[in-house]
């Protein structure tokens, strides 16, 4: 595993695997009030360019439950929102805190922070990848369906960091992956192509399409993200009429195995990506897919420090 944790890209098929069982030890360990402080000692320090409720929260408490601190440093009073560079601001915050997690907006801002901190990096989402999303995603699916293999998995609706996010866990661990965006919302083309070229190796089953019917055609995981990205409110109403038709809802889940799981990232806005009598049904795994970040994050932060064993 590489010294920071900015894309799945550094992490290897095994090192997935890996990351989710440690997440499942962890999370047992926790529920069962284990006096299991691995953390003892090491801060965390939190930088927010953007809003969060669950990256937050997941990190700060996960912290704190395993014996270590965390710090939140929000732009807004940081001197980084009054134009201190990111690079002085990586250097100096490295010298207070044993690890960083960055949530920003371009990639090539969080890349250039890593280069700078001289302690481990995580990404806590940028506008292209949000890994630690998509790891607590992968232990859910393999905690709620007892596999990653053999599972048809259709992401539907805008091309965005989750969507992104899952072709390169698809590509890297085989997956199965359907993804249904509008041609004018569609994914990262590096990625996509990054990707392809993994699954040659992998064996990834990656279709891409603009037909949401076709994506969720006998899938066990159904996963929707916003329509309009934290960065992209100026984009909301024409992102909002290309989407309309890759609501989820109850006409297009007819199409996916009857036993499918519904899962999406949140913050969600029922009535638009996703109606209410889906994520609240009891095909929704949300709540659980979001208490996993917790577990998800630690076992990343577990492993950049070598305390996982
Ligand atoms: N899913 C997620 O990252 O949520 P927040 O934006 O609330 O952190
Ligand atoms: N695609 C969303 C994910 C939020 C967790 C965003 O970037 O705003």
């Amino acid at each position: 595993m590489a010294k920071h944790c900015l894309s799945l890209m550094d992490l290897k098929r095994d090192d997935i695997l890996y990351l989710i069982e440690l997440a499942g030890k962890i999370k047992r360990k926790i529920k069962n009030n284990e006096d299991y402080k691995p953390l003892k000692g090491i801060i965390l320090g939190m930088i927010f360019e953007k809003s969060s409720t669950r990256t937050r929260l997941s990190f700060e408490t996960g912290m704190k439950r395993l014996g270590g601190d965390a710090v939140f440093l929000s732009n807004r009073d940081i001197q980084l929102g009054r134009g201190e560079t990111i690079e002085d601001t990586a250097r100096v915050v490295s010298r207070y805190v044993d690890i960083i997690m960055v949530r920003t907006f371009e990639h090539a801002r969080l890349d250039l922070f890593a280069r700078h901190s001289s302690v481990p990096v995580i990404n806590a989402l940028t506008d292209l990848l949000h890994p630690c999303q998509v790891l607590a995603d992968l232990f859910t699916i393999k905690e709620k369906l007892g596999k990653l293999d053999n599972i048809k998995i259709a992401y539907v609706g805008d091309g965005n960091n989750m969507a992104n996010s899952w072709l390169m866990a698809a590509g890297i661990l085989g997956l199965n992956l359907s993804v249904a965006t509008p041609k004018d919302c569609s994914v990262n083309g590096s990625i996509l192509n990054e990707a392809f070229k993994l699954s040659k190796e992998s064996k990834a089953r990656i279709t891409i399409t603009d037909n949401p019917v076709e994506a969720v055609k006998k899938a066990k995981v159904i996963y929707t993200d916003v329509w309009a990205s934290m960065g992209e409110e100026s984009q909301k109403e024409k992102k909002h009429a290309l989407l309309k038709p890759y609501q989820v809802n109850r006409e297009l889940v007819e199409y996916a195995d009857k036993d499918f799981i519904f899962m999406h990232c949140l913050p969600a806005h029922r009535g638009e990506e996703v109606e209410a009598e889906i994520i609240d049904s009891e095909h929704s795994v949300v709540w659980d897919e979001a208490e996993n970040r917790t577990y998800a994050q630690l076992a990343v932060i577990l492993k950049l420090l070598g305390r996982d064993k």
